[in-house]
């Protein structure tokens, strides 16, 4: 099945405030490997920051590892080590794996670095001064074997905690907790004030009615604190050494705490910080609610940030696996490593890219990915890459000149059509249709080579003048496409430029007609995209 033809509306543009471009990632626990949904979401981030750079933009863009809680602790004893190192060793493995992906961030969010937990005790300390946190002391189900409260979900049909949870006691716990409930109304007119205003809060703007209803019902404070008798690998509260702070309080504030120029201070010089933010948060579906469409708004709106400054989501969906989810437990989870290695680490990029429609699910299968790669690149790219280098080389030495103007025309007008689809669909934050676009072009192009024939056109000196345009045609499109692929595949696209014997820095607006000087000397045809075998036994 093709991924691509879900029709999903367009969503209106970004806020993008004058030409500067802030963009985060949600932060990966370091309780396992990286997997195909990290490595999605990651890459779709920096595809964005990258088309931004294109675009002359000032960029920003932030990533990391949310590397304190339970789940890291536990995964640590079960190895015998201390949760330091354990983190420190997953943490090794995000890292190297961005490098080989191309994930090109400005900023390294690790929440065990000084600079975040010191933010987070700040931001603590502060709200604490100023009641927007209390101590409380409430009873609950409390797993001693999962040691975790069980709430009314964790009931079984007839009513019972199961035998999963072991022995269930009613237990009376202290804990620290933030003032949400109170902010709820003003929550709610944001959320109609910025989908009235064009500019919703969540985008794609399906997903604005979702979270409208879960603030609507929402109910009760946030419990931040654990005791640390039961979780001691998280940030120490910095006024009662007795508890941590529990998971969102520290995760979500990585978005301020490494960005350039924040201070909790209550009064401090926020120019530089406010220079970049809002960022764009780009999340998975599974963490909009409640964590960053409810929790994360209310908290900054507790710092003080003003309604403008509380930034919009981009909520991307799932790769599943023939359907079903992909987990840890269930065994299916997909290596984006071991594909790297095995089919290139663009390859990998251009099928996370093309195969989904950013906020809707898509399958995983490595057949399509094998698909993708040889239907969109080798065949078509490559092919024509090769075949116009090629020509150029057999009928003109390589050099193209402009010849005559109704071919040139033509090139012109469909390039013209294709950087607008582009781009649009990229300031839509859409990649795949952007690639589609881009693909259309290619494929434009080598209808022309069947069209016109230039082998036959060689033959007849009547027509230099209309193979001179073709071949100018063919390498000014290239020139071109490589610019409208340069954010997904920045390696391929430097191997086009260098090709066509084009040296100039890759930017947005040199994506018009033109670039290319009447009497260009092109570089030598290269095989870019290779074809590749196609997987015997392919995922499910
Ligand atoms: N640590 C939290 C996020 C804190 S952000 C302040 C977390 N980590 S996670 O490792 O579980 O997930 C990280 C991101 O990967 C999330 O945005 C999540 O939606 C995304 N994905 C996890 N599995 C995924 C797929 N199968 N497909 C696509 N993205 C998925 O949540």
């Amino acid at each position: 099945m093709d991924n691509r033809t879900e029709v999903i509306p367009a969503s209106p543009l970004p806020p993008v405030a004058g030409s500067r471009f802030f963009i985060t990632t949600a932060i990966d626990y370091t309780n396992g490997a990286p997997h195909i949904g990290h490595a999605y979401e990651k890459v779709l981030a920096d595809v964005l920051a990258r088309y931004h750079r294109l675009k002359g933009e000032e960029v920003f863009f932030l990533t990391g590892v949310d590397q304190h809680g339970q789940k890291v602790q536990q995964s640590a004893e079960k190895q015998g080590v201390a949760p330091g190192e354990f983190v420190a060793g997953i943490t090794e493995k995000f890292v190297a794996l961005w490098e080989k992906l191309e994930v090109c961030y400005d900023a390294w969010a690790a929440t065990t670095d000084v600079q975040h937990t010191e933010c987070v005790q700040k931001i603590l300390s502060r709200l604490n001064a100023e009641g927007q946190i209390y101590k409380d002391k409430r009873g609950g189900y409390y797993s001693v074997r999962q040691e975790q409260f069980l709430t009314d979900k964790e009931r079984n049909e007839s009513g019972e905690f199961g035998p999963e949870w072991g022995e269930v006691e009613f237990r009376e716990e202290e804990n620290y907790y933030f003032r949400l409930a109170a902010h709820r109304d003003w929550l709610l007119k944001l959320i109609d004030q910025r989908s009235a205003a064009g500019r919703p809060l969540v985008m794609p703007e399906f997903r604005v009615a979702e979270l409208r209803n879960a603030v609507a019902k929402m109910e009760g404070d946030l419990c931040i604190s654990r005791p640390k008798a039961r979780l001691a690998w998280g940030i120490e509260f910095p006024f009662d050494p007795d508890f941590v702070t529990y998971v969102w309080f520290d995760a979500l504030v990585n978005y301020i705490s490494f960005a350039p120029g924040y201070d909790p201070a209550a009064g401090a010089d926020l120019t530089e910080f406010n220079h970049w933010w809002p960022a764009l948060h780009v999340i998975g579906k599974d963490i909009m609610i409640p964590a960053h469409g409810v929790y994360w708004p209310i908290m900054l709106k507790a710092l003080g940030f003003a309604d403008e400054a509380i930034p919009p989501l981009l909520v991307h969906g799932w790769w599943n696996i023939g359907g079903a989810k992909m987990s840890k437990s269930l065994g299916n989870s997909i290596d984006p490593d071991a594909l790297a290695n095995q089919y290139g680490a663009e390859t990998l990029r251009y099928y996370l890219m093309s195969d989904i429609t950013t906020g809707r699910d898509s399958d995983f299968s490595e057949e399509r990915l094998v698909q993708c790669y040889n239907t969109d690149l080798a065949n078509s790219v490559g092919n024509l890459l090769n075949r116009s280098l090629n020509m150029a080389a057999k009928y003109r030495e390589g050099v193209v000149r402009h010849g005559e103007g109704e071919i040139r025309r033509r090139g012109e007008e469909i390039c013209a059509r294709m950087v607008t689809e582009y781009t649009a669909a990229m300031d839509r934050f859409e990649p795949h249709a952007a690639l589609v676009a881009a693909g259309k072009l290619a494929t434009w192009c080598n209808a022309l080579v069947e069209e016109t024939a230039p082998w036959k056109l060689a033959k007849d000196p009547d027509q230099a003048e209309k193979l001179d345009a073709v071949l100018f045609t063919l390498a000014e499109s290239l020139r071109v496409l490589a610019l409208l692929l340069s954010p997904v595949l920045p390696r391929a696209a430097t191997g086009i430029f260098s090709q066509l014997n084009w040296n100039k820095p890759f930017r947005l607006e040199d994506a018009k007609w033109g670039g290319l000087p009447d009497g260009h000397q092109l570089g030598k045809p290269t095989p870019l995209f290779p074809r590749l075998e196609t997987p015997e036994v392919g995922n499910p």
